[in-house]
C-alpha cells in the first residue's frame, strides 16, 4: 500500500527537507531488537548514517548503543542520551584531541585499525591515567558484493588490518597497562543485500578465534559491522529490512565461545526507510524529446544519485492520481549530475506539486553539503 504523506503539516515547510516517520522507525528498532534476541547480542547504531538528534533519541531510548567515528558523532551521542559505554569509536584516522575525549567520556572501546593509532593510544591513555579498551578491525578479505565505494573488508584497502600482521599489536594490547584488549572487529561494506558475504564472514572469524585460542589468547566481544542493505525498489512492501534471516546467518554461523559478546553496527537498516526528502517542482521544462522536473532539492540536499549512482524511487504525492508521463528530475545545481532520475515515469507534474525521495532516511541529511551556498536542508517529523 502507498505510504500516506502529511501533507497538509507539509504546506507550511520551508523546502526542501527530511522527513521522518517515527512510528516506522519504532517499528524498525523494535524489529532488530527482537531478531537479534539474545543479551548477549548488542547492536550499536552506526551514527554515520543519521545524526538526527529526533532519531538518536529515539534509537538511544530503545536501548541501543552508538558507534562513532568521529568526536563530533561522540558528542551528538552523549547529548542525545547513549551511555558512554555503549560507545565504540572506529575510523582510521583518530586525531589526538579526539582520542582524549573519548578517553575523558569513558567511551566502551576503540576499533583500532593500525600500529601507529594503537600507540597513541597507549600513549595519550597512560598520560591520562587511563585505561583503553581496545579491538582491532581485522579484514576478512570478503567480497560483499556491492558498489565498490562502499566495500571495505577486501584484503588490502586502508581500513582495518591483515590478520598476518595482527600478531605483535594483540601482543602489545595484552601487556601493555594502558589498554584492556577485548576483541576482534569487522566490517565488509554496506548495503548488502545477499547473506552468503555474512556466512563467508563467520567461517572466517571461527578459523580466526580457533588460531588464537589455540595461542592462548580469547575474544570477550566479536564485533561484526553493519552493512544491512535495505530494499530501495519496494520501500512500501518492505519497510522493515529482514532481521530475522540476518541475525541467523550469525546464529547458525558463528561459533561463539561461552559469554562471549556480539556485537553489530548496523546504521542503514534502522534508519533507511523512515526518511523521504521532500521537495517542491520549481519548473516543467519541455526539452526537444525530453520533460525535466527541475526541483527545489538538489545534489547539496542528497548526493547518493550522484556519488553512487543510487536508486531512490520518486513519488509525487501533490498528484497521486494523474497519468503518468516520463521526466528528467533534476535540482538546481549547476553540475550535470546534479540529477535524482532518468526517465522516471511519474504522474503528471506541476509547478508547485511536491515529490517525495523514498528512502533517504539513511546517509541523506548527513551527507548534506553547502555547495552553491545552499542552507542545510531542514527536518519535520511525525
Ligand atoms: N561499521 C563501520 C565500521 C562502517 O564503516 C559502517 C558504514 C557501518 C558500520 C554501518 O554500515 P551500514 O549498516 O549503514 O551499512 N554513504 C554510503 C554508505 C557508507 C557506509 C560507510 N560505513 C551510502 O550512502 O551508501
Amino acid at each position: 500500500m502507498a505510504k500516506i504523506f502529511p501533507l497538509s503539516e507539509f504546506n507550511s515547510l520551508r523546502t526542501p527537507f527530511y522527513f521522518y516517520d517515527l512510528p516506522l522507525l519504532d517499528q524498525t528498532l523494535a524489529a532488530a531488537k527482537e531478531a537479534a534476541g539474545s543479551p548477549l547480542y548488542k547492536i550499536h547504531y552506526a551514527v554515520k548514517a543519521n545524526a538526527n538528534p529526533l532519531l538518536l533519541k529515539r534509537i538511544s531510548g530503545a536501548g541501543f548503543g552508538a558507534d562513532c567515528v568521529s568526536g563530533g558523532e561522540i558528542q551528538q551521542a552523549l547529548e542525545n542520551g547513549f551511555a558512554p559505554e555503549s560507545v565504540v569509536f572506529a575510523g582510521v584516522g583518530k586525531s589526538d584531541a579526539e582520542i582524549e575525549l573519548a578517553l575523558e567520556a569513558g567511551i566502551g572501546c576503540f576499533n583500532v585499525e593500525s600500529r601507529p593509532e594503537l600507540d597513541v593510544i597507549a600513549e595519550i591513555a597512560s598520560r591520562m591515567g587511563k585505561v583503553a579498551r581496545v579491538a582491532f578491525r581485522v579484514n576478512p578479505d570478503v567480497d560483499p558484493h556491492t558498489h565498490k565505494y562502499i566495500s571495505t573488508g577486501l584484503k588490502e584497502n586502508k581500513f582495518g588490518i591483515s590478520p598476518e600482521l595482527l600478531a605483535p599489536l594483540v601482543e602489545t594490547a595484552v601487556s601493555n597497562p594502558s589498554l584492556d584488549f577485548v576483541g576482534l572487529h569487522f566490517h565488509i561494506g554496506s548495503q548488502i543485500t545477499e547473506m552468503g558475504p555474512y556466512e563467508l564472514l563467520c567461517e572466517r572469524i571461527n578459523a580466526l578465534q580457533d588460531e588464537w585460542n589455540a595461542k592462548g589468547i580469547t575474544f570477550k566481544t566479536i564485533n561484526v559491522g553493519g552493512g544491512l542493505g535495505i530494499d530501495y525498489q519496494n520501500p512500501d512492501a518492505n519497510p522493515v529490512p529482514d532481521f530475522r534471516g540476518y541475525f541467523d546467518v550469525f546464529r547458525r554461523g558463528l561459533k561463539l565461545r561461552e559469554g562471549q559478546e556480539l556485537h553489530f553496527e548496523l546504521g542503514r537498516s534502522l534508519v533507511a526507510q523512515c526518511g523521504s526528502l521532500i521537495t517542491r517542482v520549481l519548473y516543467v521544462k519541455e526539452g526537444l524529446s525530453r520533460k525535466f522536473a527541475i526541483v527545489d532539492a538538489g545534489m547539496s540536499d542528497l548526493i547518493r544519485p550522484a556519488l553512487y549512482q543510487a536508486y531512490h524511487k520518486i513519488e509525487n504525492i501533490s498528484s497521486p492520481d494523474a497519468p503518468e508521463q516520463a521526466y528528467d528530475v533534476v535540482g538546481p545545481i549547476c553540475e550535470s549530475s546534479d540529477r535524482f532520475a532518468e526517465q522516471c515515469m511519474l504522474p503528471e507534474v506541476k509547478r508547485g506539486d511536491f515529490l517525495a525521495l523514498r528512502s533517504t532516511g539513511a546517509y541523506g541529511e548527513v551527507m548534506a553539503m553547502n555547495y552553491n551556498c545552499r542552507p542545510h536542508p531542514s527536518s519535520f517529523a511525525l
